[in-house]
């Protein structure tokens, strides 16, 4: 491949109705519960020689806007919510090659069950199941599993470090060769080649061995998207790929840096873990359409102002509700939550209303801007790469729709394949491989 090719990702917000109010998106208040949409999708990406495809979750329903779930239920803001290892399961039997990776977070299963689900999907896969580990956020997720509230940050953080132990000895309770299944004596599994975990930590305690049998990749591949200084850290202990919303070259540069130096400190190889950053891409057939297309969706960020606060209020635990919105948000709110994303937001404010920094908070740009012909953005994704140093990116579109789709396989990825930035066929079956093939 010439060039400097980097890897591409979707991140698709739930498996859920998702798009709600988008256009062409069909009858999607009716139809979303048989993901033929996300379906279609993942032969979409496949074709496109994608990574993996991400399914984010949370596994409540918002509550903190205005202390109600109102408008988190009129407007579906990730609500209603499939749990994402169906759709996941569902999407391996339709694909072949790219990665699927759904998220479970650390307080919602026990790792045991967790590492049997995900052995489990990487058998029916074969080889190409990544986990998105979360360590969840919100007091209401907790409260849904017999707790009070979600433990502190950096706790949440210490207790998925030990979580993470006791899944990859559970992983690796069978060697990847031991079903033998041999018919002429009639053995199945090598017992030597099974074990007991025994796993007594401080949080958790497991005896194994995995009854499921061993995953393909052995271990699966782990994604991960820590912001703050700690989930840094863990992100760096643990990822095959991180996902991130940096704000421009510099920052994106500066997190690559800074979790790449936290591998070596940790013994890791940098190159082991893949940096992807979230874009949203709007293409049109000449520039003018294009950022044309991009007003028209700024009016419509505007619009929904309110349900963007709501959203952003539902992954830092802030009732922003409560707050005068002409005003700017009191120094005194903090977050046990998403602690990056609040960060971000008080960057940004610089002691503006609240009203006035969320009309452009995550409004239609993510990492960078990316507007223009498939040509002129294939060119700038080039140059981003080039600048910031790899990895690639992580498509975060609210336009999930067929026509959006269409536009990146049959527009964006082939002015970036004839440019020699990504791959044209993937190299490998399995995922771990073609995530570390260059
Ligand atoms: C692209 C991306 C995807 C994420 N997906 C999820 C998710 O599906 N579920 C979840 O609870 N958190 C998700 N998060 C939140 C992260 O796990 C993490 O909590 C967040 O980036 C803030 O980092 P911090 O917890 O270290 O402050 C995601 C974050 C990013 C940037």
């Amino acid at each position: 491949m010439a060039g400097n090719p980097f890897h591409l990702a979707w991140f698709l917000q739930g498996s859920s109705v998702q798009a709600w109010g988008e256009p062409w998106t069909g009858h999607i208040g009716t139809t979303w519960r048989q993901p033929e949409l996300f379906l279609d999708m993942a032969r979409s990406l496949e074709r496109a020689c994608f990574d993996y495809l991400l399914l984010e979750d949370s596994s409540y329903v918002g509550e903190s806007f205005g202390g109600s779930t109102e408008i988190y239920l009129k407007n579906g803001i990730a609500t209603p919510r499939q749990d994402p290892s169906v759709v996941a399961a569902l999407m391996t039997q339709v694909t072949s090659r790219i990665g699927i990776v759904p998220t479970f977070g650390t307080y919602a299963y026990h790792p045991y069950l967790l590492a049997r689900l995900v052995a489990t999907l990487d058998q029916v896969s074969n080889g190409r199941i990544g986990w998105n580990a979360v360590t969840g956020s919100s007091d209401f997720a907790a409260m849904n599993f017999g707790m009070n509230g979600m433990p502190e940050h950096d706790l949440r953080y210490d207790m998925a470090d030990e979580y993470m132990e006791v899944c990859r000895g559970l992983w690796g309770s069978w060697d990847t060769d031991a079903v033998i299944a041999d018919r002429r004596s009639g053995v199945l599994v090598d017992p030597a080649k099974v074990r007991a975990v025994n796993y007594a930590g401080k949080h958790f305690q497991t005896r194994g061995p995995l009854n499921s049998g061993p995953g393909p990749q052995g271990q699966p591949v782990i994604a991960q998207a820590g912001g703050s200084p700690r989930g840094r850290r863990f992100a760096a202990a643990h990822a095959d790929t991180i996902v991130v919303n940096a704000k421009g070259i510099d920052a994106m540069r500066a997190y690559r840096d800074d979790v790449r130096k936290h591998m070596v400190a940790q013994g890791r190889k940098p190159d082991t873990c893949k940096v992807l950053y979230l874009i949203n891409p709007i293409l049109g057939e000449t520039m003018e359409e294009a950022y044309d297309r991009k007003k028209k969706r700024e009016c419509m960020a505007n619009d929904r102002l309110l349900e963007r606060l709501a959203h952003f209020g539902k992954v830092t635990n802030i009732d922003f509700g409560k707050f005068d919105l002409d005003k700017a948000l009191p120094d005194d709110v903090t977050t046990n939550g998403h602690q990056l994303n609040l960060e971000q937001f008080r960057a940004l404010a610089k002691g503006r209303s609240i009203r006035e920094t969320m009309a452009s908070f995550n409004a239609v740009d993510l990492s960078v801007e990316l507007v223009g012909t498939c040509d002129a953005v294939a060119a700038r994704m080039g140059e981003v790469m080039q600048d910031v140093g790899g990895d690639g990116f992580l498509f975060s579109m609210p336009n999930v729709n067929r026509r959006t789709l269409a536009e990146i396989e049959d527009g964006l990825i082939p002015a970036l394949q004839d440019r020699g930035l990504v791959r044209k066929a993937y190299e490998h079956k399995q995922f771990r491989d073609n995530l570390l093939a260059f």
